[in-house]
């Protein structure tokens, strides 16, 4: 069967890790999707800048239009980020026929309704399981995994840069704008960081969250939004000497009146498990009335957390729309019968 062709948008952080781990799990991938999934073409604003991957053998253009508007173009992968020019990209790629596969939570949140909308007339999936908490397969988590359970409400951290800074602001008694500027360097921040640092991009993750898990439309306007550009390392260290770790959470919560969505420096216990998590790492609580409590814990950024989600809405696309039903590869798909008598 011929390769699944995709036209990637964007050659940063996330496109650059996504092609590497296409290349570096390639056997793995295919044999879970049914069929070689190929990027045959991407779209950068600069073509001689030093790559994070290698892109041989891949059309490389400045023009991302010319990739949503190609024929030969399957699945669109749309890692620009930003509400525009990537909302009108997207819109086309449908248009078009195209599936699309997003990690861009300010698109999903601001613009999602209209393109799921659009993307149902036409057919078509966009799929955004990277646009929140980066490697942790909540999206999933919460449609597949919880569908039968009334969500009640869910809590988390949800932006790495924060909780890095936080972090670091605690254990190493660091500067913010030092750590902020190492986070950056790792890949971590958004391209304004500002977005990061002011709980803008929190709430994009928690409104998100908050449709999947009340099955209501997407409403950014309504989340309340504090960052962490005020907390200070003598907060942090005073939080301490009362037995509390400061944390940036993302809180939504069924009520009665409706959807309470916040995002804001949270003051926790140091017992409790979310105090817990540090660094880049993302955790999300998710309270279903069948299940009780459960915890999502992962890298919520980074390239390669980040391209494990991209690939896996990949691997579900193909498997979904672009195999034949009777090729299709049964989740159960065994690899090898080789098992070692070494202990665990
Ligand atoms: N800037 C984001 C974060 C990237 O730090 O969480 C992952 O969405």
């Amino acid at each position: 069967m011929s390769a699944v062709r995709v036209g990637l948008l964007g050659l940063g952080t996330v496109g650059a890790g996504t092609i590497n781990l296409l290349q570096r799990n390639n056997d793995e991938i295919a044999r879970r999707a049914g069929r070689n999934i190929d990027v045959v073409s991407a779209a950068a604003r600069h073509l001689d800048r030093p790559r994070a991957c290698s892109t041989d053998g891949i059309r490389l253009t400045t023009d991302p239009f010319s990739i949503v508007d190609d024929p030969e173009t399957e699945i669109v992968l749309e890692l620009i980020g930003g509400y525009e020019p990537a909302r009108e990209l997207v819109l086309r790629a449908i248009d078009n026929g195209k599936h699309v596969v997003t990690a861009n939570k300010a698109l999903i949140a601001k613009h999602g309704n209209e393109i799921f909308e659009r993307a149902r007339d036409r057919g078509v999936t966009v799929s955004f399981e990277a646009a929140v908490a980066g490697g942790i397969p909540i999206i999933k988590s919460i449609r597949e995994g919880l569908t039968g359970n009334r969500i009640q409400w869910l809590a988390g951290i949800i932006n790495g840069t924060a909780n890095y800074i936080l972090s670091e602001m605690y254990y190493n008694s660091r500067e913010f704008a030092e750590v902020l500027a190492e986070a950056q360097r790792l890949g971590y921040a958004e391209a304004d960081p500002s977005f990061d640092v002011e709980g803008v991009d929190a709430a994009h993750k928690l409104t998100i969250l908050a449709s999947i898990a009340f099955g209501i439309p997407l409403q950014f306007d309504k989340v309340h939004v504090e960052g962490i550009g005020h907390v200070s390392r003598e907060d942090v260290a005073y939080a301490e000497e009362l037995g509390y770790r400061i944390k940036h959470l993302g809180m939504c919560k069924w009520t009665e009146d409706g959807v309470e969505l916040r995002v804001h420096p949270t003051l926790l216990p140091e017992r409790q498990l979310l105090a817990n998590v540090d660094g880049v790492m993302n955790a999300i609580m998710v309270m279903g009335d069948a299940v009780g409590p459960t915890l999502y814990y992962g890298a919520g950024a980074g390239a390669a957390p980040t391209a494990s989600a991209v690939v896996a809405d990949l691997v579900d696309v193909v498997r979904e729309f672009n195999v034949e039903p009777e090729s299709r590869v049964p989740y159960l798909a065994f690899q090898s019968t080789a098992l070692s008598d070494q202990p665990v």
